[in-house]
């Protein structure tokens, strides 16, 4: 076998291991799919280090309320990226955020009226109040992935 051949089939078994173990690219132009995955990620790192602190029993007021701050100035950013259309491949929302749009806006809602008490209980700083407050941003969270999110 030429040199050259046994080269070109090296590339080509390299490109398909990785593909086939590696994330699909969103390839689509302004790549709504990465972008609101990305929003997603940014809300996860504001609620995430709050559930520590209240798992482990370590709440603390004034380190509680700029991450409930950081979470109210997050919320808003996925949304714009659920254009018509942008239901493919490494999306993992289901169809049904484009067949029930009025559903999965009230479930929206519902999580930015959470995250708005959230932020009110944070700046109270009564941690029984936080902790019923972070709980309900939870259930709005699993609320709206049980019908809109695949898992
Ligand atoms: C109104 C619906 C809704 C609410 C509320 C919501 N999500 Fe999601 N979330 C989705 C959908 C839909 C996707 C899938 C997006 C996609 O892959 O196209 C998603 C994806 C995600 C992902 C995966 C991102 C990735 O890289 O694949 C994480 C993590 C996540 N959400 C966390 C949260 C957390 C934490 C909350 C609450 C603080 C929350 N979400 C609230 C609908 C919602």
């Amino acid at each position: 076998m030429p040199q050259s051949l046994i080269f070109r089939l090296f590339l080509l078994i390299t490109a398909l291991l990785l593909s086939s173990c590696g994330e699909v690219e969103d390839t689509r132009p302004g790549q709504p799919v990465k972008q609101r995955q990305m929003a997603f990620k940014e809300i996860v790192k504001a609620f995430e280090p709050m559930g520590v602190m209240l798992r482990k029993d370590r709440y603390d007021a004034d380190k509680f309320l700029p991450l409930a701050e950081k979470l109210v100035e997050k919320r808003d950013a996925p949304w714009s990226h659920f254009a018509p259309d942008t239901h493919y491949p490494p999306s993992k929302a289901t169809a049904d955020v484009w067949q029930q749009p009025e559903a999965f806006t009230k479930d929206k809602q519902a999580f930015i009226t959470a995250t708005d008490a959230l932020l009110a209980a944070a700046q109270s700083k009564d941690k029984a109040q936080v902790a019923m407050a972070y709980d309900k941003v939870h259930e709005a969270c699993k609320t709206c992935h049980k019908q809109f999110k695949e898992r």
